[in-house]
């Protein structure tokens, strides 16, 4: 069940929203982190730059294969071979990846879908003790050049509240300008 709202805009319109090697670096991707996981990678705008800033695989994961094709395309162009696609519906047959696999997940413009907690639920369940999520979501505010209609925008305070009911530490909250609020929890 693709995620409501969840199309992508031209390749260039998107990434000139962001600045992704920051935004990551304000999360906390870095060489500590040998393997990270993706849901719904789209070009890879963030996947690419995170590939080359841990030291092992990261699961890009997506259900639409044209997403999953250029974000391919894009590794190849880099030179990356610790870029891992993968084709699947993340909400109807969860990641597929094994328990306690990961050190890092990233929630990337993806929490305005109609459940929000069973990306979590899933981050829980694949993360390693200490591992990490990050997440980034469009502010709540109809000023961003784009972004889900707000009714079903996310806020940083439900995200807080579900991630903690989850038993997640709230590391800290960040503002990423000009469009986005940042986030990072620990299991
Ligand atoms: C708004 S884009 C965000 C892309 C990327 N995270 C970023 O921030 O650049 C959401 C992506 O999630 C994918 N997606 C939506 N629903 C999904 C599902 N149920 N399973 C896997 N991927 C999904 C879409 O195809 C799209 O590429």
């Amino acid at each position: 069940m693709k995620i409501r709202e969840s199309g992508m805009p031209d390749e260039k319109i998107w990434e000139d929203f962001f600045n992704p090697v920051k935004i990551l670096e304000i999360l906390g991707v870095n060489k500590n982190i040998c393997d990270a996981v993706e849901f719904g990678c789209g070009f890879g705008t963030f996947t690419i730059p995170a590939a080359k800033m841990i030291s092992g695989k990261i699961f890009a994961i997506d259900i639409e294969p044209e997403m999953l094709d250029i974000t391919k395309k894009n590794a190849i162009g880099k030179k990356l071979d610790n870029v891992v696609t993968i084709q699947r519906d993340f909400i109807t047959k969860e990641s597929g990846l094994d328990t306690e696999s990961v050190d890092y997940v990233m929630l990337f413009n993806i929490l305005h879908g109609e459940e929000p907690e069973k990306l979590f639920e899933e981050s829980r369940r694949i993360l390693k003790t200490n591992g990490k999520i990050g997440i980034i979501h469009w502010n709540y505010d109809p000023k961003t050049a784009r972004g889900p209609p707000l009714e079903i925008r996310i806020k940083p305070e439900q995200c807080i509240e579900i991630a903690k009911s989850l038993g997640f530490v709230h590391l800290d909250t960040y503002d990423l300008k000009p469009y986005h609020f940042g986030i990072t929890l620990e299991k």
